[in-house]
């Protein structure tokens, strides 16, 4: 499939009505206080970008958790997550969107791993990660609290050398 072409750019004010999330089986996290405010700086665990197509077209957004593995901070990585509009998926942007995102976290830090996690029956974040060049580690068991129970997730990660060679 051809790749739709994506920007990623700081969310502002106004993208915030068309970033709702929840339509989809996998992002039903039940109702949450609606987001006043795009991401700041001083938000400094979480973060998200919003995700545009070539002509400015916003498509949904990109986010991501810092977490740790280990006392060291040099273990600390990201890991994300996306939501994209119902009218832009299935056009390539999620894989595009990803693929953006790590660029950007290799590019403009030092962290060494990416990681991402879904359901292990969302099929479609499932191959646009690997698209995106993430490898499945393997399965994390009920992981996810969503629509009133916990869930399996597949969890994936990207490493520094696996985009430089
Ligand atoms: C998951 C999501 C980010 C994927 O982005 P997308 O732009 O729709 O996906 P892409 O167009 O990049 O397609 C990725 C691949 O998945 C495949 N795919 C799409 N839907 C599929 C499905 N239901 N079953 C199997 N494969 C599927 C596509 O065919 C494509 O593979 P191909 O190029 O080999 O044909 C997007 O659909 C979305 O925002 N969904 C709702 C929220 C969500 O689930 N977020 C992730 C939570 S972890």
């Amino acid at each position: 499939m051809r790749e739709t072409e994506v920007v990623l750019r700081p969310v502002v004010a106004e993208d915030l009505p068309l970033l709702g999330g929840g339509d989809a089986p996998y992002d039903d996290f039940g109702p949450r206080a609606p987001r006043t405010e795009p991401y700041s700086p001083e938000l400094r665990e979480f973060g998200g970008l919003a995700v545009c197509d070539a002509a400015g077209l916003l498509l949904g957004s990109v986010s991501w958790i810092w977490q740790q593995w280990g006392p060291m901070p040099e273990s600390r990585n990201p890991m994300i997550g996306i939501w994209l509009r119902p009218e832009a998926r299935g056009r390539g942007a999620g894989t595009a969107a990803q693929r953006a995102l790590v660029d950007l976290f290799f590019r403009h830090t030092t962290v060494n791993r990416v990681e991402a996690c879904t359901d292990v029956e969302n099929l479609a974040e499932q191959r646009a990660l690997e698209k995106a060049g993430f490898t499945r580690e393997g399965a994390v068991r009920g992981a996810q609290w969503r629509a009133g129970s916990f869930h399996d997730c597949y969890s994936y990660s990207i490493l520094r050398a696996d985009r430089t060679g």
